[in-house]
């Protein structure tokens, strides 16, 4: 599978009769939401977990030297906490392209606090695509990110902005925090 993923996620016509659509975020999409919404609301999903193992070439670092964003590994039992948006249809062209880098769109059903749930989109980059990159420990990670800068920034900002967020909805995630902690203690060295 190439990197760009525009021309396959374009093929996908599940929510096209929709009026509005359910997009659930886990990483960049919780903190970082340049499209308009009509509402949000913190949610979760089931059987996945959240791992800097999708390698980024066109945001957070380059074609030389990647860096690492979040994608999804599926995990029975797992829960992923994140943030749901409510988008019209149209918003996907700005999405597909944002996320080109290896995300494919999923229907999944996503939950929220008060026990409803309903299907939407999540984006997912599965190890089939060009720019994944796979385990590693929290410490080479947090070793990779600390290098890594691309058009979007820093890949340490992605991290940074990625933990706060998850305090602030108050949903701990150790391996994201792990990360977090090893970069921190090499800022201070
Ligand atoms: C997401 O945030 O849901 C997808 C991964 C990213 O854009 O960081």
């Amino acid at each position: 599978m190439s990197h760009n993923t525009i021309a396959i996620n374009q093929q996908m016509k599940h929510f096209d009769s929709h009026a509005s659509v359910w997009l659930f975020g886990y990483g960049s999409l919780i903190f970082k939401a340049d499209f308009p919404f009509i509402e949000r609301r913190p949610a979760f999903i089931r059987g996945w977990t959240r791992r800097f193992w999708q390698g980024s070439h066109d945001h957070r670092g380059t074609e030389t030297a990647p860096g690492r964003v979040v994608t999804l590994a599926p995990q029975a039992d797992a829960l992923c906490h994140g943030m749901a948006y409510l988008v019209t249809p149209e918003q996907f062209a700005h999405l597909d392209h944002r996320e080109k880098n290896g995300y494919l769109r999923l229907a999944t059903d996503m939950h929220f606090d008060d026990g409803s749930s309903i299907e939407g989109i999540v984006y997912i980059a599965t190890h089939e695509n060009a720019a994944y990159l796979g385990p590693a420990s929290e410490l080479d990670i947090a070793r990779q990110i600390a290098c890594a800068h691309g058009p979007s920034g820093p890949n340490s900002e992605y991290l940074l902005k990625l933990a706060q967020a998850l305090r602030e909805l108050g949903k701990p995630d150790a391996h994201v925090f792990e990360i977090e902690r090893h970069l921190v203690a090499m800022d201070e060295q």
